[in-house]
């Protein structure tokens, strides 16, 4: 049976990608798709994050918009690496999708509640203001969840100051929330995504698969090469966020190691590092697991695989 997933991203060039494996993988139910502050505002990446589906033809998912700002930092968003849209490069459709009423935090809840313990697993791909929140509103989602599997962080890599990954610092204190509660968390981190780059054979077989949304990943590829190398001096840019999606596909696609996560608060150099305990053995009550190498060509086919499924779509 398909797993069922609630998406919470910021597209977001690499977010973008994942919503797209989401939606074109068989073995993934995408039940909801929630957008917080990130890379961009709260108001882009929710616009990108509906011209989005346009493009992949995504219909009869609810995508609600969520926190406009971290809970207690200012909002810092990432304009070189995502330009001042959060999705700059492809032109962008309108979009046709109405956004849900209810604010994401709310269609969490209500999508978590309404299933069975152990349906729904949350994949964010951004700052953890909105699953936070979630989870401080209705506690109970907190057992019902089958896991969270989460792009950020990183046990010996940073991207926004030496020891700290985007997605976590920009608001440490969600972060410190969802590493602490009770669900099992897996952590795909920076040590893990930068084994996904994007080179030129990996876009060669992008580019072959030949339909529109196959030529919109690789307009997004283009540009988010682009700013990686100048801005992070990346000579491939990698890919993170598809790679938690790729997890929940097939969790033998990456190793992972059981090992606890905590989340640098006060620290004047670490704030938001995700400090990962790799003393063995792991303390039984041990919840957290970090991702640790890639199987590359298994990722790869699976973006592929997901674009072929998806085919040409009727914008
Ligand atoms: C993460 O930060 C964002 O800019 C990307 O979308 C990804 O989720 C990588 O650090
Ligand atoms: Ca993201």
């Amino acid at each position: 049976m398909a797993k069922k997933i609630i998406l919470d991203c910021d597209p977001g060039h690499d977010d973008a990608i994942a919503l797209l494996l989401a939606h074109g993988n068989p073995d993934i139910e995408l039940v909801a798709v929630t957008t917080v502050v990130g890379n961009q505002t709260l108001e882009k990446v929710t616009r990108n994050a509906l011209s989005v589906a346009r493009i992949a033809g995504i219909t009869g998912v609810p995508f609600a918009a969520g926190c406009p700002r971290p809970l207690v930092r200012a909002i810092e968003t990432a304009p070189d690496i995502h330009g001042e849209t959060g999705l700059d490069g492809p032109v962008l459709p309108e979009p046709t999708l109405e956004l849900d009423r209810r604010h994401a935090v709310d269609l969490i809840i209500d999508t978590v509640m309404s299933h069975a313990p152990g349906e729904i697993t949350l994949v964010p791909t951004a700052g953890l203001t909105n699953i936070a929140l979630a989870a401080r509103k209705e506690p109970r989602i907190v057992e019902r969840v089958r896991e969270v599997v989460l792009m950020g962080g990183g046990y010996h890599e940073g991207n926004w100051s030496a020891v700290a990954e985007f997605n976590i610092i920009i608001d440490p204190e969600a972060a410190h929330i969802v590493f602490n509660e009770s669900w099992p968390v897996t952590m795909v981190g920076l040590d893990l995504t930068h084994q996904a780059l994007a080179t030129p054979e990996v876009a060669e077989k992008i580019a072959a698969v030949g339909t529109g949304p196959a030529r919109f990943v690789g307009e997004l590829l283009d540009f988010f090469g682009a700013t990686y190398k100048e801005a992070q001096g990346f000579e491939h840019p990698p890919v993170h966020d598809p790679c938690a999606v790729a997890y929940v596909i097939d969790p033998s696609v990456m190793t992972v190691r059981r090992a606890p996560v905590d989340v640098e608060l006060s620290g004047g150099l670490t704030l938001g590092m995700t400090v990962t305990d790799f003393r063995a053995p792991a303390p039984a009550d041990c919840h957290t697991q970090v991702a640790v190498e890639l199987d590359r060509e298994r990722f790869w086919a699976l973006v592929v695989d997901a674009l072929e499924r998806i085919g040409d779509v009727e914008a």
